[in-house]
């Protein structure tokens, strides 16, 4: 676990970048730090690998202080990534990766290097070329790659994934939530943007002007439950129909599927999917319904756009 306690950082021109703040980031999890520009998140972030010394306060890991560890030992544990993957122009991806493993001193891992390549869906044939050479989501990965490449327990991510554009994002997001599925490592991530932190975060922290935290909780406490208009605010106007993705379907009352029916064309929705599942389903299909199946995908029944309205407003 990594703690923040009454952590304060005040930059030598007098600015406060971050006051007060108290935090815990659980193993095994993914933080995520969201907030405007300027509230202090990167600073919060670099505070964790010491690349920023706090001014009061402390930060541990496991209960350690970091300011007890040598920072080169420390950084050793903590893979970081950045903005535009922050790659060495004058290196092949392959030699970007093996920085890390060379860091730590264990010689060339040709091999493990082109493994995690390939993990981060990128194949052996990048391997020698250049990051100019590469798309913004490429580079990307290679930064991923190249933060995992020491196997850290702790990762570090400022804005990893904000260069790219929204779909190739979307599907970086997506991957990267595979891999963690697997590695369980503990994560910090930072963005300024709520729907990716809806997606990514298993905690999500919202920092406000001045580096004090407005909100930390699960994206469904903060999407149901934001802690005031500053929360809600941020949190945006779709946040009613965010929030639907933590809504269960189970108890919408089915109207009975005509029989001998065809399920060509209807959208099709099953047991255990969100409200937001139905609700995109109802508003796209020119009926404004949705036909809820069986795991065999037959068909049990359909809703109108209608009754899902209704259980809302009873819900309420
Ligand atoms: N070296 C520095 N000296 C003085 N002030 C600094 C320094 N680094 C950052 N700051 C200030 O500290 C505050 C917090 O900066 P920080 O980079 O942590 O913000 P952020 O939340 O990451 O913002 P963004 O979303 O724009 O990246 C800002 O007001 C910034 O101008
Ligand atoms: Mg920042």
């Amino acid at each position: 676990m990594i703690t923040f306690e009454a952590v304060r950082k005040q930059f030598p021109d007098g600015t406060v970048a971050v006051d007060g703040l108290d935090l815990e980031l659980p193993t095994g999890r993914i933080t995520v730090f969201v907030g405007p520009s300027g509230c202090g998140k990167t600073t919060s972030l670099r505070m964790i690998n010491r690349m920023i010394e706090p001014t009061g306060g402390t930060v541990a890991i496991d209960g350690k202080d970091v300011r007890a560890q040598d920072p080169a030992t420390l950084r050793r544990g903590i893979g970081y990534v950045i903005q535009h993957a922050g790659l060495f122009p004058h290196k092949t991806v392959l030699d970007n990766v093996l920085t890390v493993p060379k860091l730590v001193g264990r010689g060339r891992e040709r091999n493990r290097a082109l493994e995690l390549l390939e993990r981060v869906g990128l194949p052996a044939a990048f391997a020698d070329r250049y990051p100019a050479q590469l798309s913004g989501g490429q580079q990307q990965r290679v930064g991923v790659a190249r933060a995992l490449a020491a196997d850290p327990p702790v990762m570090l991510m400022d804005e990893p994934f904000s260069a790219v554009d929204p779909i190739v994002r979307a599907q970086l997001q997506e991957e990267f939530l595979r891999l963690q599925a697997e590695l369980g490592k503990t994560i910090a991530i930072v963005t300024h943007d709520i729907d990716e932190a809806v997606v990514l975060g298993d905690r999500i922290a919202v920092f406000r002007q001045g580096g004090h935290l407005a909100q930390v909780g699960t994206p469904e406490e903060l999407l149901t439950k934001p802690a005031d208009e500053f929360v809600r605010n941020f949190v945006g106007r779709d946040r009613g129909y965010r929030g639907l993705s933590f809504q269960r379907s189970d108890d919408l009352l089915l109207h009975p599927f005509p029989a001998g029916r065809s399920l060509d064309g209807e959208g099709t929705f099953r047991d255990g999917d969100s409200l937001r599942v139905v609700v995109d389903l109802t508003l796209t299909s020119p009926t404004g319904t949705a036909v809820k199946v069986d795991a065999d995908g037959r068909p049990l029944g359909f809703v109108h756009h209608r009754d899902v309205v209704d259980l809302l407003e009873q819900r309420r």
